[in-house]
């Protein structure tokens, strides 16, 4: 895991960025997979500006809440199409979701990410094992009590959702995870530090060849 400790999340996003432009450029159908969440918000506004073409690249999402219409505010469709799928010029056909109807999903080549502070990567709570695949599976009441901060109430919170697994994460060629401020020191410690175990799902990323970590110095702060 090649970790890389930034000033601020400012300097994490540019680098994310100008990593995802460079493949972009070497790659114009390069397959994408993308994450939701207040991490990727300043990812995107930042990709936005930077003029890339995407009329062939294929983006895949991690995850999706079970039972929110496309259009519901609080579904990671509504999320990706407000800070960046209305922005850039993708194809719509090349845009996926996980949902079990899909057979077939094509290879990412590189896959962004955020971790949630018990360790989950998507919706891969702990306990997720290293060749889970898409699935359907039960939030966690962490996740739920976390996330509710977008649906105003716990009770609005889905109970499930899809989420592609660790196995078609670790398949991707290269992979990176972005981690900002000090609520996320400890898992990054633990994701970096303590052994790799199922019950902090991103730490099965160090079983990864070509991870790359970008952390700001408050979220780096127990790692020495
Ligand atoms: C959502 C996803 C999640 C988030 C994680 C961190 O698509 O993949 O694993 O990355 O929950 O969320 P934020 O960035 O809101 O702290």
């Amino acid at each position: 895991m090649n970790v890389i400790i930034v000033k601020n999340k400012d300097e994490g996003v540019k680098k994310a960025s100008s990593i995802i432009s460079k493949e972009i450029k070497n790659n114009p159908k390069l397959v994408l997979g993308l994450a939701t969440g207040s991490t990727m918000i300043p990812l995107y506004t930042e990709l936005r500006g930077r003029n890339l073409d995407f009329s062939n690249v294929t983006t895949i999402n991690l995850d999706e809440y079970l039972g929110l219409k496309e259009n519901d505010k609080n579904s990671y469709h509504y999320f990706m199409k407000k800070y960046f799928f209305n922005y850039i010029n993708i194809n719509k056909k090349n845009i996926f979701f996980p949902n079990p109807q899909i057979k077939k999903l094509p290879k990412i080549n590189l896959q962004v990410l955020g971790i949630g502070v018990n360790g989950h990567i998507g919706f891969n709570e702990p306990g997720s094992k290293i060749n889970s695949k898409l699935r359907k599976v039960k939030l966690s009441e962490n996740t739920r009590r976390i996330n509710s901060r977008f649906f105003g109430l716990l009770e609005k919170v889905p109970k499930y959702a899809y989420t592609l697994g660790i196995k078609e994460i670790m398949q991707s060629n290269k992979i990176i995870l972005l981690a900002f401020g000090r609520n996320k020191s400890e898992v990054i410690r633990k994701t970096v530090k303590d052994k790799i175990s199922n019950e902090v799902p991103a730490s099965l990323l160090r079983k990864h060849k070509n991870v790359t970590l970008i952390i700001d110095k408050s979220a780096a702060r127990k790692l020495k």
